[in-house]
C-alpha cells in the first residue's frame, strides 16, 4: 500500500535533504520534488556541527552528506568520522523517520556470491570503517540504504572522467579486477522514495542497480554508448597504488521482502547520457 504523503493536518510531507550539494543530494531533490523540501548543501548545514535553526520540523530526512573521498579517509580518519559517524548522529539526533545512505565498502569483497543485508561487514578502508559506524550511528528509526559506484550528471563520478579522458586520449587504463554494481543516482533516489512511500521496515536495504561489472566494462560501455574512440587496458588495482583498498567482489542485492528493483546499470548509464544530452 502506497503511504499518503500528507501528514495529518493535511500538508505535503516536510522532507530535509542534507549533502543537496552532491551527486545523489541533487538526485533526490528531483525525486522527491512533490514533497515540501528543505534542501541543505554543506554551506546551508555542515553536519560535524548539529543543526541550524529550521523552518519547520522534518517528517523525514535524506542523509546525503558524507566524506566520500575514500582514499583522503585513509590519511585523515577522523575527519572522515566526524562528517560520516559525527554527522550522521547530529542528523538522526533530530528524531525524524531518516534514510542514511551507506556503501558497498562496508564489505570486503572475500564472498563467492553477491552480499545481502544479512551478510557481517569487514570493511578494508577507513571509510568502510567510518559509513559502518556511521549506520550505528543513524539510530532505530532509519533506513540504512547501502549502495554502491554511484555515478549521475553533476559532481566527481567514473563516468564524467571517462567521458573527459576519452576525448583526451587513445587508451586509458582501468581496473578489470574489481566488480560491482555501478547505480545511477536518479535510479537509486526513485528507489529510496519507493521504499520510504511503501512504508518499509527501518533496518538495512540494499539498493544497487540490477546486473554487475568490473569498471573496465563499465568504461567500455560508456565510450561504447557515445561513440567515443578510445581503448580501455585492463589492468589490476594493484597497479594504482592507492591509499585504500577496496573489495575485489562488492555486488550488492536485496533478501528482503518488498525490496525496489533497480534498472540495470546499462540503463542507468543510458538514463545518465540522455539527462547529460538535454
Ligand atoms: N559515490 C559513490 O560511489 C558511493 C557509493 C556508495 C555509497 N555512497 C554514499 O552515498 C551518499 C552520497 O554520495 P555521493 O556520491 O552523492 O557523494 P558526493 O557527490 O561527494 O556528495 C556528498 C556531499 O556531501 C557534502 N559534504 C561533505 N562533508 C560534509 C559535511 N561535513 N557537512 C555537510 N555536507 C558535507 C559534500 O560537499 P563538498 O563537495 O563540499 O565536500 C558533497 O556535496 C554518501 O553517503 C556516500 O557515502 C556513495
Amino acid at each position: 500500500m502506497e503511504h499518503d504523503h500528507t501528514n495529518p493536518l493535511g500538508a505535503r510531507r516536510r522532507t530535509l535533504i542534507t549533502g543537496a550539494g552532491g551527486q545523489l543530494g541533487h538526485a533526490l531533490v528531483q525525486a522527491f520534488g512533490g514533497d515540501e523540501l528543505l534542501a541543505l548543501d554543506r554551506a546551508g548545514w555542515d553536519v560535524r556541527h548539529e543543526a541550524p535553526p529550521l523552518p519547520w520540523t522534518p517528517d523525514l530526512v535524506l542523509h546525503a552528506a558524507a566524506w566520500t573521498n575514500v582514499d583522503a579517509a585513509e590519511d585523515d580518519p577522523q575527519d572522515a568520522a566526524a562528517a560520516n559517524v559525527g554527522g550522521t548522529a547530529n542528523v538522526a539526533a533530530l528524531g525524524a523517520p531518516l534514510v542514511a545512505f551507506s556503501s558497498d565498502y562496508v564489505f570486503d569483497g572475500a564472498k563467492a556470491g553477491a552480499y545481502v543485508e544479512s551478510d557481517a561487514p569487514a570493511p578494508l578502508s577507513a571509510y568502510g570503517r567510518s559509513k559502518l559506524h556511521g549506520e550505528a550511528a543513524a539510530g532505530g528509526r532509519a533506513w540504512v540504504v547501502r549502495s554502491s559506484w554511484l555515478f549521475g550528471e553533476t559532481g566527481h563520478n567514473f563516468v564524467r572522467t571517462m567521458l573527459r579522458l576519452g576525448a583526451e586520449r587513445d587508451e586509458v587504463a582501468v581496473v578489470d579486477d574489481q566488480r560491482g554494481c555501478p547505480t545511477y543516482v536518479g535510479h537509486l533516489a526513485d528507489a529510496t522514495r519507493e521504499l520510504v512511500d511503501a512504508g518499509a521496515g527501518f533496518g538495512v536495504w540494499h539498493l544497487a542497480a540490477a546486473g554487475d561489472c568490473t569498471w573496465a566494462d563499465f568504461a567500455e560501455a560508456i565510450f561504447g554508448e557515445t561513440g567515443i574512440r578510445c581503448r580501455v587496458r585492463r589492468i589490476a588495482i594493484a597497479e594504482l597504488e592507492r591509499p585504500a583498498p577496496r573489495p575485489a567482489y562488492s555486488v550488492l542485492r536485496s533478501e528482503r521482502m518488498g525490496a525496489p528493483v533497480l534498472p540495470h546499470w546499462r540503463d542507468g548509464l543510458r538514463a545518465c547520457l540522455a539527462e547529460m544530452d538535454g
